[in-house]
């Protein structure tokens, strides 16, 4: 049986925030969220979030997640502390092969391989994850014994100036079997420099009752880093969409610049695509093969297919666009736009809950919300399907091969026959008959004679 028990109950007073720190976002997602789907990548029986300081805002961002529990601690008496209030929901059976791991919401991105390495090398004991580290200031030193065994953390304040001189750190995260934890907690005390229940004194326990302490590395250095200012924050920020651009790249997708592109969510690519700088893309993401991205695009919840051409400046949410279409630049597709293989999206388009049939065009200022429009359309420039009379919202269908003249006003609901033609300028209140050419608009007239308004001196 595995609890996870996730401490979160600080804080942050270095983010001079009103969230409360594990709600913080690193690409997008709560710090916490973060923590909690690798934690979940480990099949736990039973996951604890251990919250204090805007507990009830915590628990309210995860309200609709039945898999966890929540305790509180209040006041904060450290990390011994924390984890002795989640003692009465951990699980066990009595069994050494029952384990507890500790993680910290405030360390976002250590990666569940790393996590699994942890649980593997604490056999029935309990394993420690440390890391070496040229400044080794602040943390927690592992003390280890003449054959290299661990026998101790000490808290940098407690140190002596040999342990001090220690580079070896605990990360804070660690595993231990439960039924001992729960023991080893109930022996601690605060008698150090801080004041504290520190768990870091359940590893000198363990080794004082004979279980063996074993140590774990993380996979990459960042993984532990926590954050508790704005700055690290950002520092975390970056790499984290370094390493996702990192990834993309080894996958074979080109980026124009790995510095400028950031992914908040999940971003699949099929083969050759390229993505220009300056590109968001939220939510789930995907683009086919040979799909180009221009600059500064925002895509949200999106499928592009394959040869799709999006360019510079559009924006597309909860949107569906097929193969071979041109996008923007300046395009902005809402949810439920459905564009079809070969169409084209021109400039300040904008298109709304509508399909834009194949190889249809609407190449240049238009609005399109609530439409049926069928394949090889032509959309002129400045057309408004007027969908919306203050109240209800109306549906616009355009047939097949219709060609609507510039500036058109479809007053929906209302429909275009296959084949027909609106004349530039048309109001269209009534259907369009198939095949015909239908328009509305006041004779021209000239003014014989008439003369130009002089200025008044
Ligand atoms: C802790 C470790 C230290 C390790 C360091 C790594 C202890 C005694 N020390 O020190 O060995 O090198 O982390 O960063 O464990 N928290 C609570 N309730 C509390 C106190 C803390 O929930 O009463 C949470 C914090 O919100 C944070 C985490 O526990 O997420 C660690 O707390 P922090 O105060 O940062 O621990 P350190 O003193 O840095
Ligand atoms: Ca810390």
């Amino acid at each position: 049986m595995l609890n996870i028990v996730i401490l979160a109950a600080g804080l942050g007073k270095r983010m001079q925030s009103d969230l409360p720190k594990v709600l913080h976002p690193i690409a997008g997602k709560p710090m916490l969220a973060h923590v909690l789907d690798n934690a979940r990548r480990l099949n736990p029986d039973r996951i604890i979030v251990v919250v204090g300081h805007g507990a009830e805002q915590v628990q309210a961002g995860f309200a609709d997640q039945s898999d966890l529990d929540f305790v509180i601690q209040r006041p904060q008496q450290g990390t011994g502390h924390a984890v002795q209030q989640a003692v009465p929901l951990l699980r066990d059976s009595g069994n050494d092969s029952d384990a507890t791991l500790v993680l910290y919401g405030d360390v976002p991105l250590v990666q569940s391989e790393t996590l699994s390495r942890l649980l593997d090398a604490r056999a029935d004991g309990m394993a420690v994850l440390t890391e070496k580290l040229a400044d080794p200031a602040g943390y927690g030193r592992i003390v280890r014994d003449g054959s290299g065994r661990v026998v101790r953390i000490v808290e940098h304040k407690d140190a002596s100036a040999q342990e001090h001189a220690i580079n070896e750190v605990n990360t804070g995260i660690l595993v231990a079997p439960t039924a001992s934890l729960k023991n080893w907690l109930s022996r601690i005390n605060n008698d150090n420099a801080q004041g504290e229940y520190y768990l870091t004194d359940v590893v000198g326990l363990s080794v004082q009752d004979g279980v063996a302490v074993s140590a774990a590395h993380p996979g990459a250095g960042w993984e532990t880093l926590g954050v508790n200012s704005r700055i690290q924050q950002a520092q975390l920020e970056r790499i984290w969409q370094g390493e996702q651009a990192r990834r993309l790249l080894e996958l074979g997708v080109t980026l124009a610049d790995p510095a400028r592109f950031d992914v908040r969510g999940s971003l699949t690519c099929g083969r050759d695509v390229f993505i220009d700088v300056g590109c968001v893309f939220e939510g789930r993401v995907e683009l086919a093969d040979g799909v180009r991205i221009g600059p500064h695009c925002v895509i949200k919840d999106a499928v592009i297919g394959a040869g799709t051409h999006i360019e510079a400046f559009s924006h597309v949410q909860e949107a569906a666009v097929a193969d071979q279409a041109r996008i923007g630049p300046y395009a902005r597709l809402r949810p439920g736009a459905d564009i079809g293989s070969h169409a084209h999206v021109g400039n300040f388009v904008e298109i709304k809950k509508s399909r834009l049939g194949e190889g249809s065009k609407a190449n240049h200022l238009a609005y399109i919300g609530d439409a049926q429009i069928g394949a090889r359309v032509n959309i002129g420039a400045g057309t408004i399907t007027c969908n919306y009379d203050g109240v209800n919202k109306f549906q616009t269908i355009i047939e097949d091969d219709a060609f609507i003249g510039s500036d058109t006003q479809l007053v929906a609901p209302v429909k275009v026959g296959q084949g027909a033609t609106l004349g530039a300028g048309t109001t269209l209140t009534k259907d369009a008959p198939a095949q015909q050419l239908t328009i509305s608009r006041t004779a021209q007239k000239t003014i014989v004679g008439w003369v130009r308004p002089t200025k008044k001196s």
